[in-house]
């Protein structure tokens, strides 16, 4: 197998892979230096379509399973099945689901799929003219892919105003800014689900809540994401199947109807508002990190479950849940999502208690062979355990057992839910 990426959701779908009772050999590219621990990794770009192609053909690589959206939306699928190679990832039609806001939004308006209202535009007076008729705050959303930064949640009309003047005429974001979107600010609770789909057919994975902000208490700037946790028991069952009758089933015939042959993960961030879940967006790739506390909660094969995914055979898959709660807390480098150190020697603890997990993300090897940062964020430390509590319990205490110079991590993963309860 040949998994694509080197971030701590590959780490995680490297390890669930090699637990499979198939016993796969799997090669990742690029990896990191965690995955270098568990596969065989090969210095090959994720940009690199014709490289990772003849990868695969090189080694007689039977399937390949994607990570990240570019090479999806740079058509990487495509080239895969074309050589005739199965793959789990999308071609580029259905990358576009990610790749394009104003794409997904027609889609999600032309099947009534419950979504904020939203304008589409590409010239300044008209689209401030359109702000000028909305409430604040207000969302202004460059089209294309901007690495999770191209999204403004603007709390007056002055930064509404500039957001749309810096995207429109600013060039901020480049290409992807060239089109915006306005839409009305939802409230309410988010929520990441995600769906492993095969054309009509899908299975809902456990569900999951991510830490988008950078600070303690949800402050600071967005990012990837700072931690998470499954299950998010917001979404109670019976919510879920609201959310799988209103949402999940009419976004996966959509997508069939529009001609799309779908195959990869479904990511739908939702905001569960008053008056309902509602779609943010729709991601066509595992989140990250998400897949650090979804796939450890698998008793599931998971090679089988992709594979089947792959071959068109999903329908009726079963899926068999832990009933453990799993939390992850990313450490970053300090300074992350602005500029951060490189380089700084990372220590790990020699041992980890049972239940505990450390994905690697942003990490190599320096000249001298040690473990070093390179990436904003560094590690994925994951605990599994009977209660949320405890899984948070063992996952700080792995944190604070790490050395690094510039160790950074949000004290507050599965706080929301802790409190709750
Ligand atoms: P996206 O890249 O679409 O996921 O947006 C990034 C983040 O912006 C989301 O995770 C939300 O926290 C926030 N966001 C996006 N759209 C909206 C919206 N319509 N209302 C409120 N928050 C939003
Ligand atoms: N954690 C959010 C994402 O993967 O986009």
């Amino acid at each position: 197998m040949l998994v694509v990426g080197s971030g701590g959701r590959e780490h995680t779908l490297v390890r669930c892979l090699l637990a499979s009772p198939a016993r796969p050999r799997v090669l990742c590219a690029p990896g990191n230096a965690g995955i270098a621990q568990d596969a065989t990794c090969v210095p090959v770009a994720v940009e690199d379509v014709a490289g990772l192609v003849a990868l695969a053909q090189r080694e007689q690589v039977e399937f390949v399973v994607v990570g990240p959206e570019v090479p999806l939306s740079l058509g990487l699928a495509n080239q895969l099945l074309a050589a005739g190679l199965p793959v789990y990832g999308p071609t580029a039609d259905g990358a576009r689901l990610e790749a394009s806001k104003t794409f997904t939004k027609q889609l999600l308006l032309k099947y009534r799929i419950p979504t904020a209202a939203a304008g589409f535009f590409s010239e300044v007076a008209p689209a401030l003219a359109y702000l000028r008729a909305r409430p604040v705050p207000i969302v202004i959303k460059a089209d294309g892919l901007a690495a999770g930064k191209g999204v403004i949640v603007a709390q007056t009309a002055a930064e509404a105003e500039a957001a749309v003047r810096d995207m429109l005429d600013g060039g901020k974001f480049g290409s992807a800014g060239r089109l915006i979107l306005i839409e009305d600010c939802l409230v309410g609770e988010e929520t990441s689900l995600l769906v492993v789909v095969s054309g009509r057919d899908y299975v809902i994975l456990p569900t999951a809540q991510d830490h988008k902000r950078v600070g303690d208490g949800d402050t600071g700037p967005n990012t990837g994401g700072m931690g998470t946790y499954s299950p998010a028991e917001v979404v109670t069952p019976a919510l879920l199947a609201r959310i799988d009758r209103e949402i999940v089933a009419p976004s996966v015939a959509a997508i069939a109807a529009e001609g799309m042959a779908f195959c990869g993960t479904l990511f739908i961030g939702l905001m569960l508002t008053a008056d309902g879940p509602r779609v943010i967006e729709y991601n066509t790739r595992f989140g990250d990190p998400e897949t650090q506390v979804v796939l450890p909660r698998l008793e599931t094969d998971l090679l089988a479950l992709l594979w089947a995914a792959a071959r068109g055979q999903l329908a009726g898959f079963p899926l068999a849940v832990r009933p453990e709660h799993s939390l992850c807390v990313v450490i970053a480098a300090r300074g992350y999502p602005d500029a951060y150190p490189k380089g700084d020697v990372l220590t790990l603890p020699p041992a980890l208690p049972p239940g505990v997990t450390i994905y690697h993300a942003g990490t190599a090897r320096n000249a001298a062979g040690q473990l070093v940062t390179h990436g904003g964020r560094v590690l994925g430390v994951t605990a599994l355990a009977p209660t949320l509590a405890q899984a948070a319990a063992l996952a700080y205490a792995a944190c604070d057992a790490v050395q690094c110079a510039s160790k950074y991590f949000r004290r507050d993963i599965g706080a929301r839910q802790l409190n709750r309860r």
